[in-house]
């Protein structure tokens, strides 16, 4: 139960709200025990050599984030697809490449991850370090070598001296370059919504619906059966019956017992990332809650904890408002490129 301590501050808070815990803990299902819902962690924060970064390497990490000489055409930067203005997606229903290819996936958010233990739709990168050089060296993404972003980077005084001054070496090596992009990302922190207020003892942060809407989500909606614990994430695979051909989750491991299972998404800041789902299908929150309601669509392979809930259209605006309370966007002032 990694992400279930509370900060010290806030104990007496959440033993006011046990009940509600206790209910959470309760449940479980598929030999998942779930997690209560709750505010993330700082503190369980795993940091590569438990060293959490310095505030150079974030700086450094965040200019390569939003450098277009990533890209082979210096067209896309990282911040191109995850865009801090949209939530760090796209907006788009699929990624498009930096040569205009599609890349055959909606473009996931990037908060929260520093808690994350799988990443990509189908769980493929164990790390924020291993899936940095994946999208730069991708030929639908941003289809660079690392040799010739290695020589892109040594020719600017900036990253020259940062690097340096962050890694001590005078050479830009690309494992670096992972490192910092990483480091940039895992400080992407989304923990002071509404529903976190509301928790640490702040009654009148969330509203009435979105209370009864937080009910229905631990309730009769079934949500928390796959998004539990802080970040709204079991980390696990599911098919919940989208009915795409995308075989997901089963590519990756062999098992088709997982076709069509994808990662559970966290659920915070979800008002600013549509449209939802891999295939960016669904292309509003209220179509989304509609979709559960209904059992998912036919698919071969449906998850059994999927079915039909009979959620009244009063209950679906009220799970709407609860998903709203999840928001504290994050904001990121894009730096000036050297
Ligand atoms: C052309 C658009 C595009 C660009 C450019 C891009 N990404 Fe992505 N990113 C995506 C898509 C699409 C996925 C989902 C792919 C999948 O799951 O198969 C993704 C997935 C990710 C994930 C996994 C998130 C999760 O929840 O598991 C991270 C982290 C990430 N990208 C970081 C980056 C970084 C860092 C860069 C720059 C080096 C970058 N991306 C460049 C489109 C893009
Ligand atoms: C059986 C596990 C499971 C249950 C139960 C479940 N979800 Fe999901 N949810 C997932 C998975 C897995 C995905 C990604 C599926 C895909 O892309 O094919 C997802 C995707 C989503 C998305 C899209 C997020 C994004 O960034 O694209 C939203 C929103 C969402 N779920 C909300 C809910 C709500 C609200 C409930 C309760 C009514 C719920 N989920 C119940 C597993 C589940």
């Amino acid at each position: 139960m990694p992400n279930s301590s509370p900060r010290p501050n806030r104990t007496t808070h959440l033993m006011r709200y046990s009940i509600l815990l206790f209910l959470s803990w309760v449940l479980s299902s598929a030999g998942h025990t779930q997690e209560a819902l709750g505010t993330p962690d700082r503190d369980d924060i795993e940091y590569p050599d438990d060293e959490p970064p310095s505030a150079g390497e974030i700086a450094l990490g965040k200019m390569l984030f939003f450098d277009t000489r990533l890209s082979t055409n210096k067209k896309q930067s990282c911040a191109t697809c995850h865009n801090p203005d949209l939530g760090f997606g796209d907006g788009l229903r699929k990624g498009i490449g930096t040569q205009g290819d599609d890349l055959g996936r909606n473009t996931p958010h990037i908060y929260n991850l520093a808690w994350n233990v799988v990443f990509f739709w189908d769980g493929r990168a164990a790390s924020l370090e291993e899936q940095a050089l994946g999208p730069i060296q991708s030929k639908a993404e941003m289809g660079m070598s690392l040799p010739k972003m290695l020589k892109r980077l040594s020719a600017v005084p900036y990253y020259r001296k940062q690097f340096k001054a962050v890694y001590g070496a005078d050479k830009i090596i690309s494992e670096d370059v992972g490192r910092a992009i990483a480091a940039f990302e895992r400080n992407l922190i989304s923990d002071n919504s509404p529903f976190d207020q509301y928790i640490a003892g702040d009654k009148s942060a969330m509203s009435p619906a979105a209370i009864r809407g937080l009910d229905l989500y631990q309730g009769k909606a079934r949500c928390t059966l796959c998004h539990d614990g802080a970040n709204f994430t079991d980390n696990s695979f599911h098919n919940i019956g989208t009915g795409d051909k995308d075989l997901g989750r089963s590519e990756i491991v062999g098992d088709t017992s997982l076709n069509g299972a994808f990662k559970t998404p966290g659920l915070r800041n979800v008002t600013l990332t549509a449209p939802y789902m891999h295939d960016g299908s669904i292309a509003s929150l209220q179509e989304v809650i509609e979709f559960y309601d209904r059992g998912g669509k036919l698919a071969k392979n449906k998850d059994k904890l999927i079915k039909p809930l009979g959620l009244s259209p009063n209950e679906i605006m009220d799970l709407l408002a609860y998903l709203g309370a999840l928001s504290d966007p994050i904001i990121v002032e894009r730096p000036t490129l050297p």
